[in-house]
């Protein structure tokens, strides 16, 4: 069904998105990973093409299908994900960071798999490389967006990243609420701007939420 009738807003704009979550290997059948369903990338990145834009979603391993004109990147560490979105980076014009990135990963990584051995076992980790910061830190014209996965203190933590990964605006969202974010179909969220702007979209499907954060990246553009 088409239930647009307005013009496209985004005709000409290239926009970057990441999704989902990413996984981190430890052996030939063991990997970390976590809750995130790329719900919320994917509705972002039907949306941006619904206004007409080239858009370029780079997600780790989901249930979803892939979205009609939407180009889409498979990738499945943290690190092919910075390899990819890094790439992209230069010529986008809007970029929202959705993905939930490992933010560490086995310093030991096998093919085989791993034996089990009598007593405890200790993985240990390292960072991997945070990779809004990155993009935060090399901006050009690109507005900037990131996410922010909270289960307290919401706003501090939001307003922390904001101005540490050097973003244009974040989208925070409370994950301690089972009913909303991490795998439903449903969220809320806070949309916060450098410059102060706060808007709350109360619990709504993620594709409602997805159209109304378009609408806000749109206001904040023109802004410009
Ligand atoms: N992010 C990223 N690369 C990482 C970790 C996070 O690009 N290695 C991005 C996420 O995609 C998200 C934003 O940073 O847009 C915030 O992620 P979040 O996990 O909420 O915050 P962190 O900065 O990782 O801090 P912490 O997990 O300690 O709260
Ligand atoms: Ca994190």
């Amino acid at each position: 069904q088409q239930e647009y009738t307005k013009t496209q807003r985004w005709n000409g704009k290239k926009v970057l998105i990441s999704a989902g979550p990413t996984r981190e290997t430890v052996d030939a059948v063991r990997f970390f990973t976590n809750y995130s369903s790329g719900k919320m990338g994917y509705e972002l990145a039907k949306a941006a093409a619904r206004e007409g834009a080239e858009v370029h979603l780079v997600t780790g391993p989901t249930q979803l299908s892939a979205p009609a004109h939407v180009k889409l990147y498979q990738i499945t560490t943290a690190e092919e994900m910075f390899n990819q979105m890094t790439l992209l980076y230069e010529d986008m014009d809007i970029v929202i960071k959705s993905a939930a990135v490992a933010d560490y990963k086995p310093v030991k990584q096998t093919n085989k798999k791993m034996k089990k051995k009598d007593g405890n076992l200790f993985i240990e980790l390292e960072r991997t490389k945070d990779i809004l910061k990155y993009l935060g830190d090399r901006k050009q014209k690109q507005y900037l967006v990131g996410f922010a996965a909270e289960t307290e203190d919401i706003l501090t933590y939001g307003k922390g990243k904001l101005e540490k990964k050097n973003l244009d605006a974040i989208v925070m969202n409370d994950i301690s609420n089972k009913e909303i974010g991490f795998q439903s179909d449903f969220n809320e969220v806070i949309f916060l701007t450098r410059d102060g702007t706060e808007k709350k979209i109360t619990k709504s499907k993620k594709e409602e939420i997805a159209k109304q954060l378009i609408t806000f990246i749109e206001n904040e553009i023109r802004k410009d």
